[in-house]
């Protein structure tokens, strides 16, 4: 599968704030994965963070405010950058460099490659909370909201290092290579403006005492990347998850609501259906539960005799959903088939009701629980079935926003 950054040219600008020590191990991570990186520091940047550790990381000469005008260059250098670039990668975005960027000011080397780039943008902000929340720096966020292709991401809530606890922390590495994957697979529209997503992901677990339980495997990638997928394109997004095996800088910038059972899932999903535009059911639910749990833990030798004790059927959360939409509310269920999967799946499509319906293998090379690909096929109205080639679990989300969002809020 080719990696959607690999060859990609990508300029990674740095200005002045503490979260800039992190980006040497994000410039790391781009080369290790085959782009070509240069970087540029502002002036306040290059106290934080050492350019030659930048340089070698990079394998390219760093670009500094001194640079700019180097009369052995035929061109100007903030020109070159600008359009060397493929990507920009715009991290830590301090304060100031914001406000020269929404005021149009070229007045240093990274400040005239913004306003000369037509490449993409990434930018993630980082600051003190005081700061982030000035009214001036509010108003130059909100503005640059409304520049095209640029992908703004705002700080989440932590420790900083001036001790304060409160909004201003960069996202995280992790979350960074995340969202410029995304900028290479999708773009920077923001077409899930104005949406309200739901989405559920990862294993629910049936308890038969306090140290056994009925599970699966998930680990809740899909679910999760969907859910980042789509709040990069705009929406708010709520995750209801089991317990999941993905990196934690993953759950940035997602309201995250974490379960164990599938009655707990019921609640959940009762709460926070009512306000969702579109729901999307990658939660891989544990089919039964124990007829009869125990509050202690079981002798080894009571274990055989309490799970012939019985099991009750997990209600089918996905139909009752389907059964409780309130109007203009969009459904995509998951189906989860192994071995010949296409007709068990279109029979389990009508059997829920929902609008779309994406049946991956679980069996095969490169798909199911934990990989970091997928493929199937969507299921949707009138008999309609698209196959999804190999791709990474990121694309196949894009592609299935793309389709959720075509169907338009239901009649
Ligand atoms: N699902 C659900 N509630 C359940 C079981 C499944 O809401 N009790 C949802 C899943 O989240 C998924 C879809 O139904 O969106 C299909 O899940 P899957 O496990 O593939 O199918 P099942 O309905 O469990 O049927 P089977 O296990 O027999 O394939």
């Amino acid at each position: 599968m080719p990696d959607p950054l690999a060859g990609r040219r990508i300029l990674v600008g740095i200005s002045g704030s503490i979260a800039a020590v992190k980006l040497p191990l994000v410039v790391s991570a781009l080369v290790q994965r085959g782009a070509q990186v240069r970087c540029v520091l502002t002036p306040s940047a290059a106290q934080l963070v050492s350019a030659p550790a930048l340089a070698s990381l990079s394998r390219a000469a760093v670009a500094l405010d001194g640079d700019q005008w180097n009369h052995r260059e035929s061109r100007p250098l903030h020109i070159e950058l600008a359009e060397w670039a493929e990507l920009v990668l715009l991290a830590p975005l301090s304060a100031t460099s914001l406000a020269r960027w929404v005021h149009g000011l070229g007045d240093s080397l990274l400040a005239s490659v913004l306003l000369a780039t037509e490449a993409p943008v990434l930018a993630a902000a980082a600051m003190n909370t005081a700061m982030w929340q000035s009214p001036g720096v509010a108003r130059n966020w909100e503005a640059l909201q409304a520049f095209e292709r640029v992908l703004p991401l705002g700080p989440s809530a932590g420790l900083l290092a001036c001790d304060r606890q409160g909004a201003g922390r960069m996202a995280e590495p992790a979350a960074l290579l995340l969202a410029l994957d995304s900028l290479a697979l999708w773009g920077w529209r923001r077409d899930w403006a104005g949406q309200q997503l739901l989405v559920t992901a990862g294993p629910t677990r049936e308890w038969l005492d306090p140290a056994r339980c009925l599970t699966n495997p998930s680990t809740g990638r899909m679910g999760v990347l969907l859910a980042q997928a789509a709040r990069l394109r705009g929406a708010t997004v709520d995750l209801v998850h089991g317990p999941l095996a993905v990196d934690p800088a993953w759950l940035e910038g997602l309201r995250c609501h974490p379960i164990s059972t599938g009655a707990e899932l019921q609640q959940r999903l009762r709460d926070l259906q009512p306000a969702a535009t579109a729901i999307a059911m990658a939660a891989a639910v544990a089919d039964h539960r124990p007829a009869r749990p125990q509050a202690g833990k079981l002798d080894k030798s009571a274990l055989a005799d309490a799970m012939a004790a019985g099991w009750q059927e997990v209600p089918d959360l996905l139909q009752q959903l389907v059964a409780h939409r309130p109007a203009g509310q969009r459904i995509l269920g998951f189906a989860a088939q192994s071995g010949d999967g296409l007709q068990p799946a279109r029979l389990k499509f009508a059997r829920k009701g929902c609008d779309l319906l994406f049946a991956n293998p679980i069996d095969g090379p490169g798909a199911g629980f934990g990989a970091s690909t997928n493929q199937g096929w969507l299921l949707g109205p009138g008999d309609r079935c698209q196959s999804l080639a190999p791709a990474s679990k990121l694309a196949i989300a894009h592609q299935l926003l793309t389709a959720l969002l075509a169907l338009g809020p239901r009649a």
